[in-house]
């Protein structure tokens, strides 16, 4: 479908606005949005799945191609254990409560983030939903887990000079795109949009390569509160950006 179809036929679609083909989104606020209800944090991470399972709604909806959530940074590993056993235990939740559904939904799902540090059920639970939803055509959904760009980037530059030393490349034959294959984000156009909710200004070691021409819109809600409302906001910023890539010319993504 193209994204004139999609726009033509989402509803309640505002006329000018602009739909990115890759939609990335930093969930942010599930704590503080549980501590102001006065609920324990873990309350915020549930009802966040609640959002994400809308937000995954209305990139169908509105045509979104590929959709990236930030679920669990590398960082995230200094919360508290019980924290951070909880957000595995959700994740492993959402597979089977949602799987049926992103099938249905023909969802394509692929997990970025490093292996280290999870354990056999989680590695194999990521094998497994990558493999039943490969042969899916509709929205690519990226959840990154147990992901940070930084070491995203020290990686692939191991493993091209791992591949200088072994004679296999030469030093003038690195470009971009030798970098770019080494992420695991290859073949996948960088993001349009990246929107982070919560009221906080930062990257947080998410997609720093492949942000670099990123649009960035912040907004107050926190991710619980994420909605329909929230997302057409946040696409009207987007859309009224001029984006020149450095150049002088505005172009409509
Ligand atoms: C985002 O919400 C979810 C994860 C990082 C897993 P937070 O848990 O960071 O919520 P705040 O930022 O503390 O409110
Ligand atoms: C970023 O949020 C990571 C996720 C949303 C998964 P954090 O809450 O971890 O980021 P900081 O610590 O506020 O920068
Ligand atoms: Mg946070």
């Amino acid at each position: 479908m193209s994204v004139d179809t999609a726009v033509a036929t989402a509803p309640s679609i505002r006329s000018g606005l602009k739909i990115p083909d890759h939609l990335a989104v930093i969930m942010d606020g599930n704590g503080r949005w549980a501590q102001a209800r006065g609920k324990v944090r873990t309350e915020g991470h549930v009802e966040g799945v609640k959002a994400l399972r809308r937000l995954v709604d209305l990139a169908i909806r509105y045509g979104v191609k590929h959709l990236t959530v930030f679920s669990f940074s590398s960082e995230n590993w200094r919360r508290p254990r019980d924290e951070v056993n909880f957000i595995f235990g959700l994740l492993h939740r959402f597979v089977a409560s949602d799987l049926a559904t992103l099938i249905q939904n023909n969802v394509r799902v692929r997990i970025i983030g490093t292996r280290d540090g999870l354990d056999d059920p989680m590695s194999r639970l990521i094998e497994d939903v990558q493999k039943k939803t490969a042969a899916n055509t509709g929205l690519e959904l990226i959840v990154a887990f147990n992901y940070g760009g930084k070491s995203e980037i020290t990686d692939a530059a191991r493993r091209i000079a791992a591949r200088v030393a072994a004679g296999k490349l030469s030093v003038e034959d690195i470009t971009e795109e030798t970098l770019e294959r080494e992420l695991y984000t290859f073949g996948i156009p960088d993001p349009d949009l990246i929107l982070r909710t919560s009221g906080e200004q930062r990257v947080s070691n998410f997609l720093l390569w492949q942000g670099a021409y990123s649009e960035l819109v912040f907004v107050e809600e926190n991710w619980p509160d994420f909605g329909e409302q929230v997302f057409l906001k946040a696409l009207a910023e987007y859309s009224a950006r001029s984006r020149r890539f450095g150049g002088i010319e505005s172009r409509s993504k």
